[in-house]
């Protein structure tokens, strides 16, 4: 069997965990690289996408890809491209700030597992929304969540992190304190508070959404929601910054 792990390069340690992931899963494991552009609305943010094409070759063959598939725009889309659409769930909090980010991310998915025909493929819990709205394409791929991989001081790891400016890394971590000082609040409307209350402390910070969601339909969660999270977006230094955590447990 195969296990597909999709990226769009600048491989971190985030990257292998899922890499490695599929690997205990499997002997063959494809990691894709391709920075899809179907999937950014803000050509800027395209052009600034960190490529390091040898140095993810290194990473990933030493966490246990047996191919590292680095596929040309041609080979992805040949003549005219099948527009997927994301659904209901593709609209909300991140698909709202990038309207056409998810049916970019749904149309290259379905194609790389047209093309490697994978068995499974793995994807960051990093982005949830992400994650859940590949999980309602119900292809016949088992889709595999991996916990997100933390820097020392909690900020989640990403290929963007590298594009802030010191003062801004250092500010950066506000994010996952926001959500960690929430995770154990006994009610939505308090763990609200303390995120609300945590973030305005980083003026840095420019928030876009933080909201406990339902972690299927990601509508607003209630006390009586099971399963809540937390879901974070912002910008500093212009780089956006996405994060979540479950939210209540312990209770
Ligand atoms: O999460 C990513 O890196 C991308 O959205 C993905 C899933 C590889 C699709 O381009």
């Amino acid at each position: 069997m195969t296990v597909l792990v999709p990226t769009m390069g600048a491989l971190h340690k985030g990257h292998q965990a899922l890499i490695k992931r599929a690997r205990s899963m499997s002997k063959e494991v494809v990691v894709s690289i391709f920075v899809n552009p179907l999937q950014f609305e803000n050509k800027d943010d395209l052009e600034k996408y960190p490529r390091s094409p040898e140095r993810d070759i290194q990473l990933a063959t030493l966490a246990g890809a047996t191919e590292v598939w680095m596929p040309d725009y041609e080979e992805i889309y040949p003549g005219e491209i099948t527009h997927l659409t994301a659904g209901p769930l593709g609209k909300k909090f991140e698909g709202q700030s990038r309207p056409e980010h998810f049916d970019g991310v749904v149309t290259v998915v379905n194609r790389l597992f047209e093309i490697v025909k994978p068995t499974a493929a793995v994807f960051g819990e990093k982005d949830f929304q992400q994650l859940a709205i590949i999980k309602a394409m119900k292809s016949k791929v088992e889709i595999i969540g991996v916990p997100t991989v933390r820097e020392f001081d909690g900020l989640a790891l990403s290929s963007r992190n590298v594009r802030l400016t010191q003062d801004g890394r250092v500010s950066a971590n506000v994010i996952h304190r926001a959500l960690a000082a929430a995770h154990l609040a006994p009610t939505v409307a308090i763990a609200q508070e303390i995120i609300d209350s945590t973030l305005s402390t980083e003026p840095a910070f420019k928030c876009d959404y933080a909201a406990i969601i339902d972690e299927s339909s990601f509508e607003l969660a209630s006390d009586e929601t099971k399963h809540k999270r937390g879901i974070i977006a912002g910008w500093i230094d212009g780089v956006r910054l996405i994060d979540n955590m479950t939210m209540g447990q312990g209770r």
